[in-house]
């Protein structure tokens, strides 16, 4: 090539493009699929008040020293993993309810298994208390106000 500062001028484009093209952050993907029938599943419990507060219990020990209190995912944990932020509207609104029950008792990715820690009714508790936290400002704690 006789023009070598166009090579490297087209090489250093090229290379700003792919470098850039990689530090992009990647849309949120759906993870490994939850079997259709399972997506399908109708929530038996009513999202009642009660409901909320089971789920609420069971969170506060299963799964807030992940996913914070608030469900925000800004815990220590998250130097470690990817935690999702749940009281995101945005992050579980492809989700059906069924769909929710299913990662929660089996798991995904880096999230352990509920399994049969807690019974069916519970989970579905959980899985309203869930949806509850990107229903809610993020600040789970009633504020008394000043
Ligand atoms: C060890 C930390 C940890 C614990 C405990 C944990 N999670 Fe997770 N959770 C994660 C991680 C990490 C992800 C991201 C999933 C992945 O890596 O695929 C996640 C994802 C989720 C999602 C989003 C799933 C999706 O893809 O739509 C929900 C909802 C969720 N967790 C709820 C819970 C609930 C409810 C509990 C308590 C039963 C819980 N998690 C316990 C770490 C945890």
């Amino acid at each position: 090539m006789r023009e070598p500062t166009l090579a490297l001028t087209v090489f250093l484009l090229i290379s700003f493009f792919v470098v850039a093209q990689a530090t992009k952050p990647t849309p949120r993907t759906a993870y490994s699929p939850v079997p259709v029938t399972a997506a399908r599943e109708p929530n038996p419990v009513k999202s009642t008040p009660e409901s909320i507060a089971q789920g609420k219990k069971i969170y506060g020990y299963d799964c807030a020293q992940c996913h914070g209190t608030a469900g925000d995912g800004k815990t220590e944990v998250a130097k470690e993993l990817k935690i999702p932020d749940l009281s995101d509207p945005a992050v579980l609104k492809d989700r059906t309810d069924g769909a929710l029950f299913y990662i929660l008792k089996n798991g995904h990715g880096n999230m352990p298994r509920e399994g049969d820690r807690v019974k069916p009714e519970q989970l579905w508790d959980l899985v309203n208390y869930v949806r509850s936290l990107a229903r809610k400002p993020p600040s789970a704690e009633p504020k008394v106000s000043n």
